[in-house]
């Protein structure tokens, strides 16, 4: 499967909302995409990848996050939406679009999800932790918003100082 290149902060498709998959479009290039999405994501060591983020402006992404056993919570999730939240989580948080930037970011610490498979055929999700973090910010980049828009406004204002330093240092690229 092809490794895709992955965008960067401040590509204008990372600040779109993405276009729903219509029925009708859950054929062969669609696994494709997600075959791809996977392999992408795994070459990059991260958790979780939407596709916006290898500039297809579409609401899907993969994810696969450890459950701290062998098993991992490992899923595609198209047209995802989030049905309930609960609870809180801060902890610290980054993105591939975001090359060596981490940052504290408050999410929910249980969520449920429902969204489709590469059939087409819709499922629900309940998880909480890492996966739930994972999927807040994956449907997030659905929608166009980015982890720096859930920062609070200091540790945003620190961010985006940390990712002028990189830029002009060539580390963001
Ligand atoms: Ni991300």
């Amino acid at each position: 499967m092809p490794i895709l290149p992955i965008v960067h902060y401040p590509e204008q498709v990372l600040l779109t909302v993405g276009k729903p998959v219509e029925e009708g479009e859950f054929d062969a290039e669609l696994a494709q995409l997600v075959d791809s999405m996977f392999a992408t994501m795994e070459h990059a060591r991260g958790v979780g990848l939407a596709a916006p983020q290898v500039g297809v402006s579409r609401r899907l992404f993969v994810m696969d996050t450890p459950n701290g056993d062998e098993s991992s919570e490992r899923h595609v999730l198209i047209n995802p939406e989030i049905v309930h939240v609960e609870g809180e989580q801060v902890g610290d948080e980054g993105c591939l679009s975001f090359p060596g930037l981490y940052q504290v970011v408050q999410r929910e610490m249980r969520v449920i999800a429902r969204a489709q498979n590469v059939k087409g055929e819709e499922f629900e999700l309940d998880v909480r932790g890492l996966a739930a973090r994972c999927i807040l910010h994956e449907t997030d980049h659905c929608d166009g918003i980015v982890f720096l828009d859930r920062m609070t406004p200091l540790k945003r204002q620190f961010a985006k100082r940390k990712i002028k330093t990189l830029q002009r240092t060539g580390k963001w690229n």
